[in-house]
């Protein structure tokens, strides 16, 4: 407030006689102040004085001061429940179609074999076409516990719960199964509505591909009805007439075929 103050009368006197002032003003700052400090420090250098630091500006604080902040504490890794943000959602589901759900019954007196390797005398499919050839049951399944799945993060997956299963490998996909991208709702889509399907419903984890399909026939219309009768094709075409004349070779144009 004071410089402002002080300020006023200059400027009401009027910025022309102010400008060459402090032009004259600068010209002597630099003689009277600069100069001087200059060769008084190439004097210093010459006596082999080190110069004198340049004054920090108040708060500054040399680049080579700043470091990384503290790494966080280790803790143990969390295990996967979704994308953060995404709506409230039902899975439908799964263990009910799964016919040979408990696997306990047969694995709890069969011996564990950790090989990968053709399943001859398994109630199972042989082949494990997904991941060609990269996969094997044990990286789904619980070996210990065959009524369980797992991911690399959780010891424990339910079957209910298998698209958690999927999300460790496809996690992209995932994140557009859980915002309403991919896969199907059964339901609504508003939160405590929004019913979806599990992956497993429309994909086979064993051999996920789906394969292509021939797209079914039309339904018929105008079933009952006669057909359309056939209108030959104007000639000569409306594009045609509008340009003047036509090869005379073309005979009538329908409009005419169709008077009688
Ligand atoms: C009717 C009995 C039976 C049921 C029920 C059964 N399995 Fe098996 N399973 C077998 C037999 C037998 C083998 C060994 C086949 C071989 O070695 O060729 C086998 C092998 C396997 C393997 C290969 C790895 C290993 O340990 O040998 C996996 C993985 C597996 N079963 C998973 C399951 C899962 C998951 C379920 C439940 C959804 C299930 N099984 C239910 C009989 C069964
Ligand atoms: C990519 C992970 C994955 C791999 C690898 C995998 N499974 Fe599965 N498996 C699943 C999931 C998920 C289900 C649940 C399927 C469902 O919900 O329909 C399942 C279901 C099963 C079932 C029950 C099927 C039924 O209809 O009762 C059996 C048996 C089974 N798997 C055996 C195997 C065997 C044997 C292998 C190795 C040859 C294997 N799985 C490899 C994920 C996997
Ligand atoms: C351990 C990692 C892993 C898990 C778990 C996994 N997948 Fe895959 N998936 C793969 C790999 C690897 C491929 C092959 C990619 C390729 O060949 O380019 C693949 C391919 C696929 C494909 C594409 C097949 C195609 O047509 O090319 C589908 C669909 C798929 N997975 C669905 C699933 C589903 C559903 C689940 C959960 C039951 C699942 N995956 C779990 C690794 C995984
Ligand atoms: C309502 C059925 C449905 C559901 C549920 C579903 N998918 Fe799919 N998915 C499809 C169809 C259809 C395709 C396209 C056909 C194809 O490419 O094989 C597809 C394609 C894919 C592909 C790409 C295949 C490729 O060739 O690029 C992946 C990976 C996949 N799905 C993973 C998943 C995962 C993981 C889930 C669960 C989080 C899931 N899907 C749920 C129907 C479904």
């Amino acid at each position: 407030m004071e410089l402002l103050r002080s300020r006023r009368p200059a400027r009401a006197a009027g910025p022309v006689p102010a400008l060459p002032a402090l032009c004259a003003g600068l010209a002597l700052l630099v003689v009277l102040v600069v100069a001087p400090a200059a060769l008084q420090a190439q004097a210093a250098e010459a006596a082999g004085a080190p110069a004198a630091p340049a004054p920090a500006a108040p708060g500054h604080k040399p680049l080579r001061e700043y470091r990384d902040p503290a790494p966080p504490v280790p803790t143990d890794p969390q295990a996967y429940r979704g994308d953060p943000g995404t709506p409230a959602l039902a899975v439908v589901p799964r263990k009910q179609h799964l016919a040979l759900y408990p696997c306990s019954q047969c694995h709890k007196v069969l011996p564990l074999n950790t090989t990968p390797r053709k399943l001859v005398a398994a109630p199972h499919a042989a082949a494990l076409p997904h991941g060609q050839g990269r996969m094997w049951c044990l990286d789904c399944h619980v070996g210990t516990d065959r009524d369980w799945l797992h991911t690399l993060r959780d010891p424990k997956v339910d079957f209910d719960d298998a698209h958690l299963v999927c999300a460790s490998c496809h996690s992209a996909r995932h994140r557009d199964w859980s915002f309403g991208a991919h896969g199907k709702r059964v339901a609504g889509w508003q939160p405590g509505e929004r019913e979806v399907y599990s992956c497993t419903h429309c994909h086979d984890p064993h051999n996920p591909t789906i394969a292509p399909r021939k797209p079914s026939k039309p339904p018929p219309l105008r079933a009952g009805l006669d057909p359309m009768p056939t209108v030959p094709h104007a000639v000569p075409r409306p594009w045609q007439r509008a340009q003047g004349g036509h090869p005379a070779s073309q005979g009538p144009s329908h409009v005419q075929a169709q008077q009688p």
